[in-house]
């Protein structure tokens, strides 16, 4: 089997002929998710696998190759403020969407990601990659946009590359409290740092050796040892440099695409501009503590 690898943008490749579902199976399967998890660092942390059909068990099958995920048995929760929207027989399936049923119960975290972040900053083994698979898509919007954290490092002067080498910044999910799209999710264990933590602004990937900046609007709360208002600045700055379309891809989804990214380099955001169906089913992989 061949499958076809089309380069997006600075950070990510499409994929197309693979069915995850059934090729990855046995040896030959170690040997083609070899392949991909190649073709996917190299793209740089998104892979975008087109036209997939496949069932809970298989999507949480397939992320597994990456590590384990919360909700594993031994592994780690999400945080409280989302089990509610958790598959009820599959945990390890966190739910994005809008829709509503019968009695009025959401069935998923509704517009999730409306801000820019990476997956679980704000714990000490934050997500490594998340697993997004598309079921249900509205005819216009809903689109996922993504930003090169490592390109952005990248481009930075080497006097500001010097300045952030060994700063460090706190994450807090309580946070997101601070601004209005969070505010209903976030509970009293979180005010208490149930969800905090100290990462390096500039982290070194584990696999590739590349530097990415790893700090995101959504969910970090200030570098440590400096004032709130110094801290700001210089976190505003990064964020604007960061997301420049240059950096950017913007992915507009059709139904059965499978996306995997890789929140160590990269930040995303979900545009909320529909109104229409949205139902997505999300498996977080945990990685390893950022260096
Ligand atoms: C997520 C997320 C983006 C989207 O699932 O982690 O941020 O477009 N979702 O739904
Ligand atoms: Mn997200």
């Amino acid at each position: 089997m061949t499958i076809r690898k089309r380069p997006l943008g600075t950070l990510g490749v499409e994929i197309t002929g693979i069915d995850v579902g059934s090729d990855l199976t046995g040896s030959a399967g170690d040997n083609l998710f070899g392949e991909l998890r190649q073709a996917w660092q190299e793209a740089g942390g998104l892979m975008v696998i087109r036209d997939q059909s496949i069932t809970q068990e298989q999507h949480i099958e397939f992320s597994r190759r990456f590590g384990p995920l919360f909700h594993d048995e031994g592994q780690p929760p999400l945080q409280d403020t989302v089990s509610r929207y958790l598959h009820p027989v599959h945990p390890q399936i966190y739910r994005v969407s809008n829709k509503v049923d019968a009695q009025g119960e959401s069935q998923g975290r509704a517009r999730a990601g409306t801000y820019w972040h990476s997956d679980v900053s704000f714990r000490d083994r934050p997500a490594q990659a998340s697993v997004l698979y598309a079921i249900e898509i509205p005819p216009y919007g809903g689109d996922t946009i993504f930003a090169d954290m490592a390109a952005a490092y990248d481009a930075l002067s080497d006097g500001m590359k010097a300045m952030l080498s060994g700063l460090k910044a706190v994450h807090d999910f309580a946070v997101a409290a601070a601004t209005q799209y969070a505010r209903p999710i976030v509970v009293d264990k979180d005010f208490n740092g149930a969800n905090r933590c100290v990462h390096p602004v500039v982290r070194t990937h584990a696999e590739t050796g590349r530097k990415s900046l790893y700090v995101n609007p959504g969910f970090t709360s200030h570098l440590e040892g400096f004032t709130m208002e110094e801290s700001k600045a210089i976190l505003d700055t990064l964020y604007r440099h960061a997301t420049q379309p240059e950096f950017l891809y913007r992915h507009s989804w059709q139904p059965h695409d499978l996306l995997v990214w890789d929140n160590r380099q990269l930040m995303h955001y979900a545009v909320s501009d529909y109104s229409a169906d949205r139902y997505m089913e999300r498996t977080t992989v945990i990685g390893e503590r950022p260096v």
